[in-house]
Parts: structure tokens; C-alpha cells; sequence
């Protein structure tokens, strides 16, 4: 009990830090997540693929919105899931990382990456009621996240997550 009290303020005051991290995206500069500081060498789902415009017509302004250019990156824990054609289940510890570039020129040469994580919680994450935590930068917090979630639960019947298999055979 005393735990789920500790989890819950961390939370919000997490909640509250990132809100203003969000603003000047300077403040957060402790280690990264050990589940996902190394994305970097996991398997790229979108190589080969051009990621921008809107193709689920879902992506509003976040992720750097239609005009932005992202790739994903997943754990070997989720990639077969990912990668297969569905129907969608992904493993307990699954890590999904996207970048977000402002534009072509930044993502041809890899520069100034946003980072969102979706981390398929397992027994110790506590999970919410989606089974995901959400991080919204790099070096930030997986936790519950509505707004993540919210617009996530789009693909429910796929798990909350967007970029499969399915969706990438699609785009070629
Ligand atoms: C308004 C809707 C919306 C919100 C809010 C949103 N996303 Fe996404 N997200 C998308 C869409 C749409 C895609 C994939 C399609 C694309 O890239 O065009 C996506 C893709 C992703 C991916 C790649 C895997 C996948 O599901 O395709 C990750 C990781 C991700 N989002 C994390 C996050 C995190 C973390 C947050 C909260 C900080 C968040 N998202 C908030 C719409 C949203």
C-alpha cells in the first residue's frame, strides 16, 4: 500500500516536471532507462521506409506532426511481434522507441531526434489499464500516461502500437 501511495505522488510530480521539461527541454539530465539506453543497436522496424506525412490520419502535432520524419525502433523482446503481420500481443518488457525529426534534412543526417517511448509494462511497472507506459523523451519516465495512451488506444486492436508489420507492408 505504502508503495502504490510512493508510485502515485512520484508520478505526479514526475507529471508536473515533464510538463515544464516539455517547455524548455533542458532540465532532464540523468542517465537514460536502462531498458531502452541503447535502442540505437535494436532493430530498426522502418529501414527501408520513408516515415512522414500522416499516414493513420492520427498524428495531429505530436511526434512533430505531418511534415515531421520518424523511424522506430524495437527490442528483440517485441521485434517478431512487431515486425509479423498481426494479429498483435506484444511480450511483457517489449520497448518501442521512436525518433522524430523536424524535417527530411534532419533525419537524413540523424540530427536533433525527439524520442517517445512505449514500454509494454511488465508485473513491477504496475501496470495501467492499456498494459503500456509511456515515456515522452529519452531521458524520461516511463509511466502512466493518458494523453499517450488516449490517443494510442486508436490501435487497441493491435496492441497500441501503430507501426507494424501490417502498417509498414502498407507504406512500401
Ligand atoms: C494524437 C495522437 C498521438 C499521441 C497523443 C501520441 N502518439 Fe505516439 N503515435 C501516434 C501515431 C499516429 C503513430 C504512428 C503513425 C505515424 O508515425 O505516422 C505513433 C507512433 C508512436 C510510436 C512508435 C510505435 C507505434 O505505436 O507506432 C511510439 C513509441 C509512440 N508513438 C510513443 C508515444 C508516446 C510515448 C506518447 C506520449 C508522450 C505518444 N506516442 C503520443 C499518435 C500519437
Amino acid at each position: 500500500m505504502r508503495l502504490t501511495l510512493r508510485r502515485q505522488s512520484t508520478a505526479l510530480l514526475l507529471g508536473v516536471a515533464s510538463a515544464s521539461i516539455a517547455g524548455c527541454g533542458v532540465l532532464n539530465t540523468g542517465p537514460a532507462d536502462e531498458r531502452w539506453a541503447n535502442y540505437k543497436t535494436w532493430t530498426k522496424i522502418t529501414e527501408g521506409n520513408v516515415g512522414t506525412g500522416d499516414p493513420t490520419g492520427f498524428i495531429g502535432n505530436v511526434h512533430k506532426g505531418s511534415s515531421g520524419y520518424r523511424d522506430v525502433y524495437v527490442n528483440d523482446i517485441g521485434a517478431a511481434m512487431l515486425a509479423s503481420e498481426g494479429p498483435y500481443n506484444f511480450p511483457a518488457g517489449t520497448v518501442i522507441v521512436k525518433e522524430q525529426f523536424e524535417n527530411k534534412a534532419n533525419w537524413e543526417s540523424q540530427t536533433g531526434a525527439g524520442v517517445t517511448v512505449s514500454v509494454k509494462a511488465t508485473a513491477s511497472d504496475a501496470p495501467n489499464v492499456d498494459d503500456w507506459i509511456w515515456a515522452s523523451s529519452f531521458r524520461g519516465t516511463a509511466k502512466a500516461d493518458p494523453f499517450c495512451s488516449g490517443c494510442h488506444s486508436i490501435a487497441a486492436k493491435d496492441d497500441y502500437a501503430f507501426t507494424n508489420g501490417a502498417f509498414l507492408a502498407a507504406e512500401k
